[in-house]
């Protein structure tokens, strides 16, 4: 089977391409490297001794995707192509929708034209309700009041897709909701590489560790948690990754459109994540209680039975084993892929 990979020089999709070449799937990669860098796809071929077919290209661009699925024989898609910055999105919205509701939409048509009729989307637990009256996420949960545009664009594109699949009996449509993908492979060739300061957790903590930041700014310790710090589900990108061929599979059996959670369903605190990290790096991790970050929710994860039940998706990954490869990939590599 060859899957097309949207985005797959980036942080999950890298980290899929090794999951699917190393169980024997085809991978073409289509990315315009806006956030990544092909060095990626280098490592993914040293990691699995494999090769994969790259096109240098905009998803947005129906011309080149036309060619694209001309050129090959594409059993499934999967969609990581995006822009995900929550604080660019509140700056940059038209870029946002833009974006990542026209590659999208351009896909959709293009898989339609070519008789490609499997779809995995990368959605995102942002799509949940802040006024949620749990903090625990059932793919029932409600959705919907977003706080900002990226986490609208996920849930318009959830919308869109389930119309689509609505009208077209033969798609099959996974939406897959990710919790906090963290961590790296193990091999510390590929990991997470962000551009600028980091505004997420793990990132920030790994770059205090090596020495590029300073301090970690831990925003409030007055939740209603149990140590006052912000309690999230955070998934190792590993895991994460055998849960897209899971996906995948599920895809070329099942019609319809179907939503997945995917997380651990493990809540863990800033300060527990502070602590594991300092386990990894042997050496405390400097940080100060700041105030609130706007838009944070107190405590968000996941409930995985749906995944578990119906995908047989189980993570195995711990926090420490988060920590351990987040950290054996900052070490590796200072400067990300920029050598
Ligand atoms: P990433 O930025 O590392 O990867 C996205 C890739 O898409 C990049 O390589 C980028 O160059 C490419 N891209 C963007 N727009 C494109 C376009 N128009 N045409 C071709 N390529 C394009 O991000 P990631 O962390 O790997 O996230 C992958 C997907 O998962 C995104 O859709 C993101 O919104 C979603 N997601 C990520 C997280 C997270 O915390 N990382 C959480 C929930 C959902
Ligand atoms: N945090 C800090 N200091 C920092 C960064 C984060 O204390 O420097 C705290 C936050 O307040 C929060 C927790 O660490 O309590 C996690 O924050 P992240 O920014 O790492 O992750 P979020 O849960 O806020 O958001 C992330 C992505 C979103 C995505 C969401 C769910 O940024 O795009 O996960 O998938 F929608």
């Amino acid at each position: 089977m060859s899957i097309l990979i949207t985005g797959g020089a980036g942080f999950i999709g890298s980290h899929t391409c090794v999951e699917l070449l190393n169980k024997g799937y085809e991978v073409i990669v289509v990315d315009n490297l806006i956030n990544s860098h092909l060095e990626s796809l280098d490592r993914v071929m040293q990691i699995t001794g494999k090769n994969l077919s790259f096109y240098k290209a905009d998803v947005c661009s129906y011309d080149d995707m036309i060619r694209i699925f001309s050129e090959n024989s594409i059993d499934c898609v999967i969609h990581f192509a995006g822009l995900k910055a929550v604080g660019e999105s509140v700056a940059k919205p038209l870029e946002y929708y833009r974006n990542n509701l026209e590659s999208t939409l351009n896909l959709l048509a293009v898989m339609k034209q070519s008789n490609v009729r499997n779809f995995v989307f990368s959605s995102s637990a942002t799509v949940y309700s802040g006024d949620n009256e749990m903090p625990l996420c059932e793919e029932t949960s409600r959705t919907g009041s977003c706080t900002n545009p990226y986490g609208w664009t996920k849930y318009m594109q959830e919308v869109m897709l389930r119309d689509i699949s609505k009208a077209d009996l033969e798609l099959s449509i996974v939406l897959l909701r990710y919790f906090n993908p963290v961590g790296a492979h193990s091999s510390g060739l590929i990991g997470e590489d962000p551009q600028g300061i980091p505004n997420n957790l793990m990132p920030y903590i790994s770059q205090v560790a090596i020495g590029k930041l300073a301090c970690l700014s831990v925003y409030g310790d007055d939740y209603p948690t149990p140590d006052g710090t912000g309690v999230r589900d955070y998934i190792h990108v590993m895991d994460l990754a055998k849960g897209h061929v899971l996906a995948v599979e599920y895809a070329t059996h099942n019609k319809g459109c179907e939503v997945f959670n995917l997380g651990t369903g493990k809540p863990c605190s800033v300060l527990e994540m502070v602590e594991s990290f300092s386990k990894a790096c042997e050496k405390p991790i400097p940080y100060k209680i700041v105030s609130r970050r706007p838009g944070d929710l107190p405590t968000v994860y996941s409930d995985t039975k749906k995944a578990e039940r119906i995908l047989g998706f189980k993570t195995e990954k711990t926090l420490d084993d988060m920590c351990r490869d987040g950290w054996n990939w900052q070490q590796k590599n200072p400067n990300g892929f920029r050598q």
